[in-house]
């Protein structure tokens, strides 16, 4: 797997494509947040669904494929997904009947290319323990004593999944407003596995890359050191693992927080070429 590095890119910033790589859901629109440039396989992206969208025929995808809805609702196999609901289907899972009556966008990743074929699967192909079929996030209680204690002020986290075999693991992150590092610093901090974030909603202030909105999202490469980090509007992000359980190796020097840092992300040329920062409009 060599996705590059992102962090991070305001995904109102990346372009909207025609139908979704591997050929799968032409009728769909498409944004690439993180791909191999060179071999496309497993991604996240978001999928826009238009109103009306409905696909009627028996098949399965050759990836796990998992999401969680940003905005409208989507219908599969008689489950109605509505705003933040979550679900992780594994490769082979059988979709017999999918539709939007008006229109979705979902937060998408694929653990391969997402070839779609007709029919069912072979029997073997399917884990079925890996099967989410089905979460409200909206009613789930906020869990704080999940948190690492290291973040741990107030922050909360709902679980959404942790693979049985690898330990990788996503979940909602939220921070609330002011959270402000001890008397303005904070060391840098990094990860022995890759860490994925999406901003769903508020703000979260990298010291070293910039002010992140909703739609922010980051792909942060294992052993790369970010921060110092806070937030004063507070956040709820959506956040993923790849290569293993989540862990937090923290620096020893404390670093300066600053509120507006210029926006200096790291990204691949391909997004660096259209990054734009993110404009917080005026709560006056
Ligand atoms: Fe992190």
């Amino acid at each position: 797997m060599t996705r590059p590095h992102t962090v991070f890119i305001q995904a109102q910033s990346l372009p909207w494509r025609r139908g979704l790589y591997g050929g799968g859901r032409p009728d769909v629109r498409t944004k690439m947040l993180s791909v191999d440039p060179k071999k496309p396989a497993d991604s996240t992206c978001l999928v826009r669904y238009p109103k009306g969208w409905q696909r009627r025929d028996t098949h399965h995808v050759l990836a796990h494929e998992e999401f969680l809805v940003l905005e409208g609702s989507i219908r599969i196999n008689g489950i109605d997904y509505g705003t933040h609901s979550y679900a992780y289907l594994p490769a082979g899972h059988v979709r017999k009947a999918m539709s939007s009556k008006n229109g979705a966008v979902l937060l998408t990743t694929f653990s391969a290319k997402p070839v779609h074929e007709s029919g069912l699967p072979a029997r073997a192909f399917y884990d079925k323990r890996l099967l989410i079929d089905y979460i409200d996030t909206l009613s789930m209680a906020w869990d704080a004593s999940l948190a690492d204690p290291v973040f741990a002020a107030g922050v909360a986290i709902k679980p959404l999944r942790t693979d049985p075999d690898t330990g990788e693991t996503s979940f909602l992150y939220t921070s609330p407003a002011h959270r402000i590092p001890k008397g303005m610093l904070k060391p840098k901090w990094t990860h022995s596995m890759i860490e994925e974030i999406y901003c769903i909603d508020g703000e979260y202030v990298w010291g070293d890359c910039g002010v992140m909105g909703p739609g922010g999202y980051v792909w942060w490469r294992e052993g790369v050191w970010h921060g110092p980090a806070g937030t004063i509007a507070g956040y709820n992000l959506w956040v993923r693992t790849v290569n293993g359980p989540l862990d937090n190796i923290v620096g020893s020097k404390a670093e300066r927080m600053t509120w507006n840092p210029k926006y200096r992300p790291k990204l691949p040329a391909h997004l660096k070429k259209i990054a734009k920062p993110y404009v917080r409009p005026p709560n006056y």
